[in-house]
């Protein structure tokens, strides 16, 4: 289970901050007290002004009214019974995720003046946090994919970032993918792709559903994706007008996760599977965070010469990788000297997990 740290920002009262731990799927509650109430007939509203539609939760006198409740949420918000009464319109927000990040606004609407006002604006921060005692340990590292929450084996040759909508769309509609530096992922217009408005860290890389005007699913999948791949991924929906009709964010993650041992064992393996087929030529390197040479295994064999001192003698990697596609490095020795993140490239086109340099083409 994943350990995240929630950092809770209260902005308009007090510029409160305060930081939890929870896990991946435990409950919280977003504050906000207020506490008069002289309205006839007050409806609260929580909600997300990045997202939509903005709504998270909306309660009327004594019932939830939560038809225009942002899907993210569905089923995972309740305020109490008594909320307008006692003036706890704290939210209980369950099943907590990444992508719950935001800025939250709880507002009181009244319905006979047609009035609205802020009560508090929230920010939460969700991260995602090794527990404290995996600090306490040798670690290694090695990368795996995480996206949404949803892990993924490091074979993975393709991810998918979820976008769906139930608007119906017409013939003219364009959906743009963009990454948190505002560079194109991918552009649908006119009933097709336009592949020459992508930014090139992204040709050849990306595609949408061909039906997506029928079925409302726009979801981009999205090949070789690399820990450089780390974004804030924007699904945006314009009419032929221009105008926006929606916008998504999705969260793609390339997490680092431990390989822990006791010191004093023999050796230590660090993993790196893939599914593809490697040509005979292929140069596959292990390095470290500050890019040391750890292992290099070119044309066939081994390349010891091109080994940082340090590593020399104390690394191996199966005979036949290039037929299992197991690049697994097995570490003689280790010690509290070998605590570093480890990665595992290869050709680029090939390997998910080589790390791509920005602005790279792909041959
Ligand atoms: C929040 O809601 C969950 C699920 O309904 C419940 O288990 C939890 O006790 C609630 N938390 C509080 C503080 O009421
Ligand atoms: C939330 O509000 C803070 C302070 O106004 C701002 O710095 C931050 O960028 C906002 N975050 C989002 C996701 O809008
Ligand atoms: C990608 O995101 C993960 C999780 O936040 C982080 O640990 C990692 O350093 C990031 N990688 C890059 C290359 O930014
Ligand atoms: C691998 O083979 C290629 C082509 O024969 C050659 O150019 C390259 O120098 C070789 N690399 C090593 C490390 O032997």
């Amino acid at each position: 289970m994943k350990m995240f740290v929630v950092f809770v920002i209260l902005l308009h009262v007090s510029q409160h901050a305060s930081a939890v731990e929870l896990y991946e799927g435990d409950s919280f509650i977003l504050p906000c007290q207020f506490p008069s109430f002289d309205l006839t007939e007050p409806t609260v509203v929580w909600s997300r002004s990045d997202l939509s539609p903005p709504t998270v939760h909306q309660r009327q006198q004594k019932r939830d009214e939560l038809h225009d409740q942002n899907q993210m949420y569905s089923g995972r918000t309740s305020m109490k019974s008594d909320a307008l009464e006692t003036g706890d319109l704290s939210l209980n927000l369950t099943n907590l995720q990444l992508s719950d990040s935001g800025n939250y606004t709880c507002s009181i609407r009244d319905k006979r003046t047609g009035g609205q006002r802020t009560v508090t604006d929230v920010q939460l921060q969700v991260k995602e946090q090794f527990p404290s005692w995996a600090k306490a340990l040798l670690v290694l590292l090695v990368l795996v994919l995480i996206i949404s929450g949803v892990e993924l084996d490091s074979g993975v040759t393709s991810v998918q970032l979820p976008c769906k909508t139930t608007i119906c769309l017409s013939k003219d509609a364009k959906v743009e993918w963009k990454d948190k530096n505002n560079r194109k992922v991918h552009v649908y217009e006119k009933g097709s792709d336009q592949p020459e408005e992508q930014h090139q860290v992204y040709r050849d890389r990306t595609k949408m559903n061909e039906d997506l005007l029928k079925t409302g699913d726009l979801s981009l999948t999205m090949k070789y994706p690399t820990d450089g791949d780390n974004s804030t991924y924007t699904c945006t929906v314009y009419s032929r007008e221009g105008n926006m009709l929606m916008k998504k964010q999705v969260e793609l993650k390339v997490r680092v996760p431990l390989v822990e041992v006791d010191s004093g064992v023999e050796s230590v393996q660090l993993p790196c599977k893939i599914t593809l087929h490697l040509p005979e030529d292929a140069k596959v390197e292990w390095k470290c965070l500050h890019d040391s040479k750890i292992h290099v295994f070119e044309n066939g064999s081994d390349q010891s010469e091109e080994q940082h001192q340090a590593y020399r003698g104390r690394t191996k990697m199966n005979e036949d990788l290039l037929k299992t596609g197991d690049l697994s490095l097995t570490m003689k020795y280790p010690t509290g000297w070998d605590i570093d993140t480890y990665t595992c490239t290869g050709p680029n086109t090939l390997l998910p997990i080589a790390r791509r340099q920005q602005g790279e083409e792909c041959v």
